[in-house]
Order: structure tokens, then sequence, then C-alpha cells
């Protein structure tokens, strides 16, 4: 709890109190929605107390902050994964922070592995709920002042959003395919009995993100809205070469964007439960 105010009193001073209405997490190859924002801070992590710091190459390691379709947003660019070796608490703690610094919504994206034969690579898929095959993040003392014991986890994933996003998805013709999100630790991908496991448990997609920040969102009430770009079909029998999987990611990370600022524009207060 202290290590999370003091990130936040250094983050408020830096930023001259600047207050998010949307935090966003970047996924694995989606950073190219920073284009997007209207930039007024940028702060690496390795200058803001307690923060982890990014050991992936090629993650920046950056909580910006500026203005998207005219609302003040902060875009987590780099994330934390567990593979990594971070404690839950680690990987979540941003979340915590954007959490306090205001935001009222959090957006997510990830890159993922389709599970449901009828996707294809380079789809974006809104996420409607989520499997947690990762440690809970909440296990250990509650924090009280942030959320309850027994946090509720129906509408994981705001209905609300997801029929804005749906609305705004047929005006722009943009696919979407719709599904649940498998979360486990990786680091290794999927064997082809765990990608038939994950689907007959009810999976769409899998991945090694996205689950942990969406339960502490929840946790402090914060609606989560969340996208899967599909990288890679684990049941097809095609490989996929990579090349063509970058191209694809990079082509659905530009619609994603499109998806992502359309609705951060749109948004309303309604929205919140
Ligand atoms: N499995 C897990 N995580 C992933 C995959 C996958 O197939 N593709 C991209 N991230």
């Amino acid at each position: 709890m202290i290590a999370i105010s003091e990130a936040v009193s250094a983050i408020r001073t830096a930023t001259a109190n600047f207050t998010p209405e949307v935090g966003i997490i970047l996924g694995t190859g989606l950073g190219g929605f920073v284009e997007h924002i209207d930039i007024t801070y940028s702060l690496d992590y390795k200058d803001i107390p307690n923060m982890p710091v990014s050991t992936v190459e090629g993650h920046h390691g950056r909580l910006i902050f500026g203005t998207v379709g005219g609302r003040k947003v902060v875009a987590m660019q780099g994330r934390f994964h567990y593979y990594e070796g971070y404690t839950m608490k680690q990987v979540t703690f941003p979340v915590r922070v954007m959490a306090l610094l205001g935001i009222k919504y959090l957006f997510v994206s990830n890159a993922s592995g389709g599970i449901n034969t009828s996707f294809r690579v380079g789809d974006l898929m809104i996420i409607t709920d989520h499997i947690n095959l990762l440690p809970n993040p909440l296990i250990g003392p509650n924090m009280a002042e942030f959320g309850p014991r027994f946090p509720d986890m129906h509408d994981c994933y705001s209905s609300a959003l997801r029929a804005k996003a749906t609305e705004i998805a047929e005006q722009e013709a943009i696919k979407l395919q719709y599904g649940v999100y498998v979360g486990t630790t990786g680091p290794t991908f999927e064997t082809q009995a765990e990608y038939r496991y994950f689907k007959a448990i009810g999976g769409d997609a899998v991945g090694m993100s996205t689950v942990p920040e969406v339960i502490v969102a929840r946790h402090m009430g914060v609606p989560a809205f969340g996208v899967s770009v599909i990288t890679n079909c684990g049941l097809s029998d095609e490989k996929g070469d990579h090349e063509d999987v970058q191209r694809q990611g990079k082509r659905a990370g530009e619609r994603m964007a499109r998806l992502f600022t359309r609705l951060i524009e749109q948004l309303q207060s309604n929205y919140d439960k």
C-alpha cells in the first residue's frame, strides 16, 4: 500500500496532477497505439518509485499520459508478465497505481493464440470472459481500502463497453470475433493436447497476460474492456509463417487502435458499471 502511494504521489508531481480517465495496457506488438495519443507526459518505469522494470528487450517500459479523442488517458507501453519472474503483486502494481490516479475504465490488449477453429490469424477478439489458470493476484491479506475479500466476477468485461465496441466496429467495418480468454503462466506455448483441453473447457483464445490485471481492476471496481489479437491458430494444421504472423499482427494492431480510439471518444458515464 505504501509502495503504491509512493508511486502515485511521484507520478502526480511529475505530471502536474494529470488525472487520466482511461488506463490502457498495450500488449506485445501493439505499442503502435501510442501514435494515436497526443502525449503530454512520458515517464520511464525506472523513474517511478517501486515500479517493476521490463526485462523483455524491445519493451519500452513507459507510462504515457496524454489525450485520445479529447479524453485523458494513461497508457502502459510494456507490461509485466508472470513468466518473466515477477510476483503477481508486481504484475498488477501498475493497475493499482492507475486506479488510484483516477482511471474510470481499463482497456487491455494482448496477442493470443486462437483456439476457436473459426478464428483466423489477424482477427480481433473482444474478450467476453476469462478462465484464470495463473495464480490469483488477490491471494494474501485483502487490501480492504481497495476492494472486497471476495470480489464478484460477473460482467468482468463490461457488457456495456462490449456492446458499444460492436456498434463502432460495424460503423468502421472492423470484423470482430468474441470469446473467452484463457490466461496461462507460459512461457511455453501450448501442446496440441493443451489447445484441445482449453477448447474443451470453453476457451476461444489463450495467452500469458491480461487476466491478473483485469482481476485487480475489478477488485477496485474499475470496468474492463479487453481485445486479443489472434496471432496464431493453435488447432490449425498450418504452422503459419512468422513474418506473415507479424504482418497480420501489425495490421490487426491498426484496427485495434482504431477501435480503442473511437470507443474512448464515445465513452459515457453510464458505462461505469
Ligand atoms: N499461446 C499462448 N500465448 C500466446 C499464443 C499461444 O498460442 N500466441 C500468442 N500468445
